[in-house]
């Protein structure tokens, strides 16, 4: 314990080191050889499912702000994973499911939400699994 307590500042300069340049920190891409359009796409696909959770949480109108539509042509890191039969498929089950959500009644939102994020999954099972956990919290 005493050992933790040691390390606390050390994690915490190297966190305001890491962030006090915060132009570099919000922008710095994840992957060495840039963010592809497809990473980016997929963040703010996250992040605005994310809002609409919250949005559906105090019984708001659920507004949709991603592009999602361009989830049919943005540009992978590996395009491998966009190849075979299955990526058109769920990334088509994935628009239909985002303009469910959006035409949703208040009433029928959270279904029509959690029909979307098992679109999300569906597709990261077979062709990334990497961010399933990230995807799970949007649940
Ligand atoms: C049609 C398939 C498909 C669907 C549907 C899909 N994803 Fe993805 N996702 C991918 C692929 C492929 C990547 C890898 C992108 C890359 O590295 O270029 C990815 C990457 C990601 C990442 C990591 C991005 C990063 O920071 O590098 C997150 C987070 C993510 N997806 C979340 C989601 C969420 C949330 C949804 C639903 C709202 C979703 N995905 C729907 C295929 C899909």
């Amino acid at each position: 314990m005493k050992k933790l307590i040691a390390l606390l500042p050390l994690c915490c300069l190297l966190l305001w080191q890491a962030c006090s340049n915060d132009k570099t920190c919000a922008t710095q891409p994840l992957n060495p050889n840039g963010d592809s359009e497809l990473a980016l796409l997929m963040r703010q696909m996250f992040e605005d499912g994310e809002r609409v959770r919250t949005q559906i949480q105090k019984g708001e109108v659920v507004s949709i702000q991603v592009d999602f539509d361009k989830i049919m042509t943005a540009k992978a890191t590996d395009p491998a994973k966009m190849q075979g039969p299955e990526f058109p498929h769920f990334a088509a089950s994935y628009v239909e499911a985002m303009k469910a959500l959006r035409d949703a009644t208040p009433a029928e939102a959270q279904d029509k939400y959690t029909a979307m994020v098992a679109t999300c999954m569906n597709c990261h099972e077979q062709s990334c699994p990497g961010p399933i956990v990230r995807i799970k919290k949007l649940l």
